[in-house]
């Protein structure tokens, strides 16, 4: 069991919830490879398997529960073959339920926590060594190594350089959160608000760019909250910059197109929203959760802002960049939200013309304040409000897609499609495009003159000599 040789091990991981797992689930990759291990997408030959997991809504810890199930099966399996694998489980349901998930989940062999994955060379070493003292490899137990302490230490400074070359890169900038909406569990999970110092960020922003990268998206659970130490010897002498004065660095240095996600309302600051005017690199697509149109309701989540705000920032935006698009996350059915509060949200939804949306019926987190209100709405209250506001955000959203046939979109080529010679990027707005090109150009930004708009995504051809006249 766990043979600590060189020899190539398999390793599969499944990523639930937002970009930050994305991020984290790479790193991870990044950390093991030395270990030996290289990634496999079939989990029936992973020597080693990593559920990094998701906390905000229960649908998300209950999938995890059900997948570990399966594992254990495909486990049994292979050590009926003389192999094995190890189970382990990251990320924020790890972090939220701990030695709960062995107590569940028996045969799980390591748990560890969103801060903690710098540590995995010591939990494998942990449990290769647990596993020679048991001498027992089919035992039925795990070998139950947790660890989801919040440490002192920075993980960052132990992640090794990713080297993996993308033309779509991600920089985790800031993690946790400070806010405490009523609804959610980030600041239990993720902790406290950290930002990465400067100097950090542009030296990983360089690597990538290095590696080939086009566009870098910094991202953070409240990513607009960025405030990192200043690099040594700044001019101007601030202690600290904000993610405006990170964004025209990053343009400086070359970065071709720079996106972040995901913010807040009340952190979108003047330096901000003046370089969304001052930076062409900055792409003129921003998700922004308001998360209701009600103010009351807005009150009761803690958001700490009205809809009138909102709408204040989003007409800043717009004067600043006025082909920005806009996008957010609604959530239907928090407690005590009566037919006038949902009015108002489908209110300012028409107001606003949303090119993307994200919505959720409310779920219950527990220990978090809104889940121990009483006035909770029921279940089918909340399925039909969603219905409604969905069918208002696909009409935008294809609306949205509609308004960009007959022009030109300059389209970064992130992979290949289902068809040959097929390829999917993204505009500008952060549409999908599907358009047929040749494989030399993926990771480039080439012209598209779009001809079909569709619910996600919208298609077209290349832009030629011949066509160039078709498109504006
Ligand atoms: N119930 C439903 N949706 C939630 N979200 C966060 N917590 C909950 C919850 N308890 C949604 C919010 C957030 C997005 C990431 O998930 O809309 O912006
Ligand atoms: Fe959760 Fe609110 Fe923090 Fe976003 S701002 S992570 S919704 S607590």
């Amino acid at each position: 069991m766990f043979p600590q040789t060189l020899l190539k091990k398999k390793l599969y991981i499944k990523t639930y919830g937002c970009q930050m797992n994305v991020y984290d689930s790479e790193r991870m990759a990044d950390i093991l490879t030395p270990l030996g291990y290289i990634l496999t997408d079939n989990p029936d030959e992973a020597d080693m398997t990593i559920l990094n997991t998701c906390h905000i809504r229960e649908k998300a810890e209950q999938k995890v529960f059900s997948d570990l199930g399966r594992l254990r099966d495909k486990r049994d399996v292979r050590r009926s073959q003389g192999a094995d694998m190890v189970i382990a489980v990251g990320g924020c349901v790890a972090q939220a339920e701990g030695a709960e998930i062995i107590r569940q989940a028996p045969y799980v062999d390591i748990v560890f926590g969103p801060q903690t994955y710098h540590r995995l060379p010591e939990m494998i070493a942990k449990a290769t060594r647990a596993a020679e003292k048991t001498k027992k490899p089919n035992q039925k137990r795990g070998l139950g190594i947790v660890d989801v302490e919040f440490p002192l230490e920075s993980k960052f400074d132990h992640l090794p350089q990713t080297e993996e070359s993308r033309a779509s890169a991600f920089i985790s900038v800031q993690e946790g959160c400070d806010k405490f909406c009523t609804f959610c569990v980030v600041p239990y999970t993720r902790g406290a608000e950290y930002s990465r110092p400067v100097t950090e960020i542009l030296k990983e922003a360089k690597h990538m760019l290095s590696l080939g990268a086009k566009e870098i998206t910094l991202l953070g659970q409240n990513v607009n909250a960025y405030h990192g130490q200043a690099p040594q010897g700044t001019t101007s002498g601030e202690q600290e910059w904000g993610l405006g004065r990170l964004i025209y660095a990053l343009a400086d240095l070359g970065v071709e197109r720079i996106r972040y996600t995901t913010s807040h309302p009340r952190d979108m600051d003047k330096n901000l929203i003046d370089a969304h005017r001052e930076v062409p690199a900055l792409m003129p697509f921003l998700h922004l959760p308001v998360q209701s149109g009600s103010n009351k309701i807005l009150e009761a989540m803690n958001r700490k802002h009205t809809a009138q705000q909102y709408f204040a920032i989003i007409d800043q935006l717009k004067s600043a960049r006025p082909d920005i698009a806009l996008s957010s996350d609604f959530i239907v059915g928090f407690p005590g939200e009566t037919d006038q509060d949902f009015e108002d949200t489908l209110s300012l939804i028409r107001n606003i013309n949303y090119a993307q949306s994200y919505s959720f019926k409310y779920s219950i987190r527990p220990g978090t304040p809104a889940g121990a209100l009483e006035n909770q709405i029921e279940e089918n209250i909340k399925a039909e409000r969603l219905a409604i506001l969905q069918e208002l955000v696909n009409k935008q959203q294809l609306a949205f897609n509609l308004q960009t046939v007959g022009t030109t979109q300059p389209v970064l080529l992130e992979r290949k499609g289902r068809l040959n010679g097929q390829f999917i990027g993204r505009s500008p707005y952060m549409q999908s495009v599907v358009v047929m090109a040749s494989e030399r150009l993926l990771g480039q930004v080439i012209d598209v003159c779009i001809d079909q708009a569709h619910p996600n995504s919208i298609s077209g051809s290349m832009v030629t000599h011949e066509n160039e006249s078709f498109c504006i």
